[in-house]
């Protein structure tokens, strides 16, 4: 990624709040991609299961007898139904049950047991399974898939990006804590925030301490006119005495094994995966920013904090800086992203202007416009 060396122009306004514009997007990404809704271990055992949420669907995540991770579209193949109401449970005996005509299913979908039915020689109930959802994961981040045959496999989604994180061990770890942060702004107004960082010396004083190159508005130093070519790709990194990303840089969680030194001294390894998730990898833990879009001007953040198993037991309030400049950043980002969507209402701005730091939203300005002219050629 490099500077950009002319004007270029935003997207056109009404794709920030139109109705019609948001659903072309959710069928040609949301509904195509490979989308992450979670970690792992929040469907810990067999029987437990959570309902998330892509896009305007709905699906249920569960845990099947040997243990493998089921996902399904919370429908009944009778007539429709919502399967589940609650937003998180457990189903007993391992049965998934309709709530209207007590159709039920095992924990892989297959329809078990339709009571009270008047038998018919043509009803076959393996023809009524639950409409299952294509799903994997990488270090315990589940992702899923919603078309019927997916364009490519998880590994091959996630690309390089997964790479920067190898050395962590993300399917050990586990959520510690979670945020959830309501957004009134349209999902890309939050992705394009995040692609730049020529907002941070204005809204992101502290984290301008602790990352140096956030000072300057740029997300590498390879940006920086002055920048001199040196013995690294110049990517930011925390302040000389700093080690991670809380509020004074100090951290007294243990290390996390296996780093190599550059990574430890960087003190920061994004990997992002367009445009559902980012992960932050740093020498003590890791966190994780997911986008769910809820509408054309409206986004749910989920923040979780991962550690590995019993840190967070043996450490207590510690544990505690590791929250608070995530928090803030995000706090700081999300005001700003709620100002910019009203700002886009406006019927004077019918599109922007870039700057040449803001190369990473032309770039998922063309990913974006690349996978609507996909779409419509499908
Ligand atoms: S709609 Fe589910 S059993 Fe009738
Ligand atoms: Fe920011």
């Amino acid at each position: 990624m490099t500077l950009l060396t002319e004007l270029k122009p935003t997207l056109p306004s009404p794709w920030y709040y139109d109705p019609d514009h948001y659903v072309r997007e959710l069928r040609a990404i949301w509904y195509r991609d490979w989308v992450c809704v979670g970690r792992l271990e929040e469907v810990p055992l067999a029987g437990d299961y959570r309902v998330v949420a892509v896009g305007e669907q709905r699906l249920i995540v569960t845990r099947n007898g040997v243990g493998q991770v089921k996902v399904f579209h919370n429908t009944c193949r009778h007539r429709g139904s919502t399967l589940c109401t609650a937003e998180e449970g457990h189903f007993p005996n391992g049965r998934i049950i309709c709530p209207y005509h007590t159709w039920t299913y095992s924990l892989d979908g297959e329809l078990l047991a339709t009571p009270s039915r008047v038998e018919t020689d043509d009803f076959r109930a393996r023809d009524f399974s639950l409409y299952a959802v294509h799903s994997d994961n990488w270090g315990g981040f589940l992702f899923v898939n919603l078309s019927s045959a997916p364009a490519e496999s998880l590994i091959d989604f996630l690309g390089v990006e997964a790479k920067e994180l190898e050395s962590w061990p993300l399917a050990d770890m586990v959520s510690v804590h979670q945020e959830h942060a309501e957004l009134k702004c349209n999902w890309k107004v939050f992705w394009e925030n995040y692609s730049e960082c020529y907002h941070c010396p204005r809204l992101h004083p502290e984290l301008c301490k602790v990352v140096p190159a956030y000072k300057k508005g740029l997300l590498s130093h390879a940006d920086d006119p002055e920048w001199q070519a040196c013995d690294d790709d110049g990517r930011p990194r925390v302040a000389a005495g700093k080690k991670t990303w809380t509020l004074d840089g100090q951290s007294s969680l243990p290390l996390i094994e296996g780093l190599s030194d550059a990574e430890r001294d960087i003190g920061m390894n994004f990997a992002s995966f367009t445009a559902c998730l980012f992960v932050v990898g740093h020498p003590d833990y890791v966190r994780s920013v997911r986008l769910v879009p809820t509408g054309p001007e409206s986004v749910t953040l989920v923040i979780d904090w991962l550690l590995l198993p019993g840190v967070a037991e043996s450490h207590g309030s510690e544990i505690e800086p590791m929250l608070e400049l995530g928090r803030l950043v995000v706090e700081q980002d999300g005001r700003a992203c709620e100002l910019n969507q009203q700002g886009l209402r406006s019927s004077r701005h019918e599109s922007g202007v870039l700057v040449p730091q803001e190369y990473g939203l032309w770039e998922f300005h063309e990913w974006l416009r690349g996978k609507l002219a996909d779409d419509r050629s499908a």
